[in-house]
């Protein structure tokens, strides 16, 4: 075991979730073992410990898990699991540390951001319970990363992760699992697998895309072998270092092959996508498009429907810029419904706690307890068990929901890589007016009330502020501003738009259309337009 010298660097800023830069600073030497062993430092050591170690398959991933191996050996761990070639999807990875009882584990991804030398790549650690680690943490970690002074690794050669099995590296145990195994068993445990396979028997038709990630070999196991569907259902299937040059980021901008088959002549009754490491998730029905708001109003009023969930949900959970159409599902049928800032982080102490079974996000992320990450092949065999159950289709499922609940139209848009001075003027001035908002009209609407969001855990009273600006008008319409916290480049401006319409009139709108006099209103209050140049967003979803 070698001691290396090392200095302080500029790691992973507190309360963000894991480390994400350039592929080529996580090669720079020394920069990969800074953050992993300010890790471990900061965890209190991993002496005598088990981990969990593996990654969506980028570029970097295999070499970078290597290296962290010989580190964990180095640092006394007694057992690190490891998938095979280095895979395994987040929700898989939150599954394994929590059936193994492992202390936590590392993940390396930069979940939907492209994969390559000269794109992105990332180093993330979650917590025993599965989950990402709290703020407490991730501030400890960047604590270490000012003041490191050595990392410790094994002079040993590179372990073999090609085969399943056991190894000896040091005094460690290298356990090289089968990534898929244990996950698709616990979604046989979950879903009505006898269902689903008659669903396929009688020639229901699915295209999966898995955009060269890592969900490909996890769908072909469960969607191809173990419930019957055709031989290249899911396509993408394959992981490529690159992602084969998609952006695995599961929206209707860079899921444009599926979305132009679901939308064309001949779709197939159903359609999913996933990201880079398999925690976000697309869904669609022939010709029609499911917003990740409404899939978790959908999933939570039909969740009974499914095995897993039969006694019924405990509560549920959304962040704040997601819509409300899952708070009129969980007022009608009793549950407890909690509003979190944005990341999965804030739904584990809620799960932890017994008070929710399901939650999601807007930005294509929908789990329940589990694991402790959002999980996309989850929440397409949710939708799989419910249409097998109701015998309907996607937009039958949809028209009926929206006649029974409402529909809350909704639209975020996202300007990319402003400069960031001026994505932080503009939300400072708006800051500064928040008060003044209120009863003022815009292009006809009144506003009800303007704050930004503030949030306390009910579980362990932490508060987090700052975590965006909620303009609410009149009827149940509002628009959400805040920054992002994930981007590499710049800043990135997110605009969440809402309007509810009670029904049954007014549901067949597009929802571009239905939402312009929120959109308009916004650009009076704010003043994007003018203020950055931009015509109009890089992506809308
Ligand atoms: C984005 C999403 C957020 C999600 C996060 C991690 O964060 O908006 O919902 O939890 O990625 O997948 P943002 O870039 O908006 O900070
Ligand atoms: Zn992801």
């Amino acid at each position: 075991m070698t001691r290396h010298a090392t200095t302080p660097f500029e790691g992973q800023k507190p309360g963000t979730s894991g480390l994400r830069k350039k592929t080529r600073v996580f090669m720079q030497p020394r920069y990969l073992e800074n953050f992993v062993q300010a890790t471990f430092d900061a965890i209190g050591g991993i002496a005598g410990q088990t981990l969990v170690l593996g990654g969506d398959g980028r570029f970097f991933g295999d070499a970078a898990a290597r290296t962290i191996l010989k580190m964990a050996a180095a640092n006394g761990a007694r057992r690190v699991i490891v998938g095979q070639g280095a895979w395994l999807s987040t929700p898989a990875a939150s599954h394994l540390i929590r059936a193994r009882s492992a202390m936590g584990g590392i993940i390396l991804s930069a979940s939907h951001n492209p994969g390559g030398p000269d794109e992105d790549f990332g180093v993330k650690y979650n917590m025993g319970n599965g989950g990402p680690a709290p703020e407490s943490v991730t501030a400890a970690i960047y604590a270490r990363t000012q003041y490191i002074t050595e990392y410790l690794c094994l002079d040993a050669s590179d372990p073999d992760l090609t085969t399943v099995g056991e190894a000896q590296l040091g005094t460690m145990v290298v356990e090289v699992a089968d990534p898929v195994e244990a996950y698709a068993d616990m979604m046989e445990s979950l879903f009505d697998f006898n269902a689903l396979r008659a669903m396929f028997n009688a020639g229901f038709r699915m295209r999966m895309d898995s955009m060269c990630a890592i969900t490909g070999p996890y769908a072909v196991e469960i969607f191809e072998r173990r419930l019957g569907a055709p031989a290249g259902t899911v396509t993408h299937a394959t992981p490529l270092p690159d992602f084969g040059g998609m952006h695995p980021d599961p929206n209707p901008t860079w899921a444009h092959e599926l979305m132009a088959e679901m939308m064309g002549a001949d779709a197939p009754d159903f359609g999913a996508a996933s990201d880079g490491d398999g925690d976000r998730n697309m869904v669609l029905g022939a010709g029609i498009y499911v917003s990740p708001s409404d899939s978790l109003a959908v999933l939570a009023a039909n969740a009974h429907l499914v095995p897993g969930y039969k006694s019924g949900l405990k509560g549920v959970a959304r962040s704040m810029p997601t819509s409300a159409a899952v708070d009129r599902v969980a007022a009608e049928m009793g549950l407890d419904c909690y509003e979190t800032p944005t990341g999965w982080k804030f739904f584990g102490n809620l799960m932890d706690a017994g008070r929710v079974s399901l939650c999601g996000e807007e930005s294509f992320g929908t789990g329940s307890d589990h694991v402790r990450e959002k999980d996309g092949l989850w929440a397409v065999l949710m939708w799989l068990n419910i249409l097998a159950v109701r015998q309907m289709s996607v937009a039958e499922i949809l028209q009926d929901h929206w006649a029974r609940f409402g529909r809350n139209y909704y639209s975020r848009h996202d300007y990319e890589a402003l400069p960031i001075d001026q994505a932080e003027a503009m939300l400072g001035d708006l800051r500064t007016r928040l008060d003044g908002l209120k009863g003022a009209q815009f292009e006809g609407l009144s506003v009800e009330s303007a704050d930004e969001f503030s949030y306390t855990d009910p579980v362990d009273g932490s508060i987090s502020t700052g975590q965006g600006f909620r303009i609410l008008f009149e009827g149940g319409s509002r628009v959400v501003l805040r920054l992002s916290g994930t981007g590499t480049e710049g800043a990135t401006l997110r605009v969440y738009l809402e309007r509810y319409a009670p029904g049954p009139d007014g549901l067949e709108h597009d929802p571009q259309e239905a939402l312009a006099p929120i959109i308009k209103a916004t650009e009076a209050i704010v003043g994007i337009r003018e203020r950055t140049g931009r015509a109009e967003p890089n992506v809308i979803t």
